[in-house]
This record gives C-alpha cells, structure tokens and sequence, in this order.
C-alpha cells in the first residue's frame, strides 16, 4: 500500500510521516519512507538517521562524475522498482524502517522544482510493494504535486489539518482534486488542543471528508521535533496507530 500525507505547509505531514512509520514499524512491518517535499531535508532526523539518504536525483545525471564512480544502475530504466533495487546511498534502513529523499533545492536559481515532481511520480509508479511493506510519502506543502501528477500512483491520500482556516482551505482544494483523479482523500485532525476545537473544525470541513482520527496537541511532538529523538510513544502516537488500523482497513 502506498499511502500519501499532504496537506498545509506547516500542519504536521513530516510529523504524521513518522508517526505512522513507527506504528507500521511496531506492527511488524516494512515501512519505506518516501521524502517527496524539496525544501525541507530534516525528515531523516525525525526518524532517527544520523544523515540523509543521497537523493535519487542525483541517479539522473545529477553529478554524472559521482554516479560514474560509484557505478550505479539506472533504477529508472526498470519497469519496476523493489525497495531492494534502491542501493545503499539512496537509501537509510534501520530495524525495517527505510528513508529514500526524492531531491532537494540546494541553490538559488537552480531551476523550478518540477523535475523532482516528475521523479516522484515515476518512481511511486514504478514502485512495487510486497504485502508486508508499505510506503509513506511525505508530500510537499499546499498542492501543487496534484498538478505534477506525483498522486497518481498513491493508494490512500491522508490530509493533515491543523485548526487554522488556511489549513481547511488547503484540505478542500485537495479533496475536489484528488477526486478529479478518481481518489478519495481522508484526513486527519492536527495539533488539537481541545475537545471543543475538534467540534468548531468538523463543523467547517465538508461532511463527506472522512476523519481518521484526532491528533492531540502534544508537547512531546514538538519536543521530539526540536530534540531529535524517535516519537515512538505519547498521545499522538497512540492516535497514529488507530489512523495506520483505519487506512490499512479501508
Ligand atoms: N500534534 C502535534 N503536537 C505538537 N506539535 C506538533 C504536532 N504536530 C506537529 N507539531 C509541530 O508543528 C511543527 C510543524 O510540523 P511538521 O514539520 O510535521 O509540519 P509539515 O506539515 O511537515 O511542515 P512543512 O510543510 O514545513 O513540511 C513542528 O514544529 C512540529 O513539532
Ligand atoms: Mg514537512
């Protein structure tokens, strides 16, 4: 199954990213993380690598002397694509949990994102799971990866919301665009502070937007953001397991 989380900048995908990776993880099994968002590159620190995978950008011609040197296969002239076919500097594993990174922007004027959109795209359509593995993508913020097509291969479209009206916005736009590609999108509620904050949200989202879970405003989210250590217990993990059971289940 390959589940994508997208949503406002800011509202928590990197956060549900890690949380659902570490509740797959503990259900015992293979979680490939896909980091589709080019701007922010601390993913790895969240779930618990000492450094980023080298992106797969680079297995394009992106610095053709290095690919030279390391004398890597070109993953993307396959058909399909196995997570044991991604080599090693592409990829971070640790105790079943794997991080690839699509590509950052690195430099100014280096060009428009697209590409890295074009990128996403084909390798989540080329990607091939086994029934014990599972993929979860970190898509960039707002929703301009509907535009680059980089949904198309994804199963279950999970939408962080945050209590704020722009998050609202973004997740309606991205409900009426993901069911322009015949997929439905579900969400999940984020930083929630207040039983009563739940209430005002559901009453501004549209009915037919099924929510997954509530997502508490915990502390120790921020906390392990800031710190770097793994979220793997705590409130909001304990939501996260409910909201993987129900995505699993649909
Ligand atoms: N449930 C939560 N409780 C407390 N803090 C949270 C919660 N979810 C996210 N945060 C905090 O909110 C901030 C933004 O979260 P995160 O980076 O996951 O969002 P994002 O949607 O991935 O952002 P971006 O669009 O920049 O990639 C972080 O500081 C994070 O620690
Ligand atoms: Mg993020």
């Amino acid at each position: 199954m390959k589940i994508s989380i997208c949503g406002k900048g800011g509202s928590g995908k990197s956060t549900i990213v890690t949380l659902l990776a570490r509740a797959a993880q503990k259900k015992g099994l293979k979680v490939l993380v896909v980091d589709s968002d080019e701007s922010n590159s601390g993913l790895f620190r969240m779930l618990g690598f000492e450094g980023p995978p080298l992106p797969l950008m680079e297995l394009l011609g992106g610095k053709a002397a290095l690919k030279k040197k390391m004398n890597l296969p070109n993953l993307f002239e396959k058909t399909e694509i196995r997570i044991e076919d991604i080599p090693s500097p592409f990829i971070k594993e640790k105790d079943d949990l794997m991080l690839i990174s699509i590509g950052k922007v690195l430099q100014s004027l280096e060009g428009c994102a697209c590409p890295m959109g074009v990128l996403s795209r084909e390798f989540l359509i080329k990607l091939r799971l086994n029934e014990n593995e599972i993929a979860i993508v970190d898509m960039e913020a707002g929703i301009e990866h509907f535009g680059r097509g980089v949904d198309e291969a994804i199963d279950k479209i999970l939408i962080s919301i945050e209590p704020s009206f722009e998050s609202i916005t973004t997740a309606e736009k991205i409900m009426s665009l993901a069911s322009g590609m015949n997929k439905k999108a579900v969400a999940v509620m984020n930083k929630i502070p207040s039983k009563k904050t739940v209430k005002t949200l559901a009453e501004s989202l549209k009915d037919d937007l099924e929510i997954l879970g509530v997502i508490p405003y915990d502390p120790l989210v921020f906390e392990a953001n800031l710190e770097g250590f793994a979220l793997n217990k705590g409130k909001a993990f304990d939501e996260a397991k409910k909201v993987l059971e129900a995505l699993l289940r649909q």
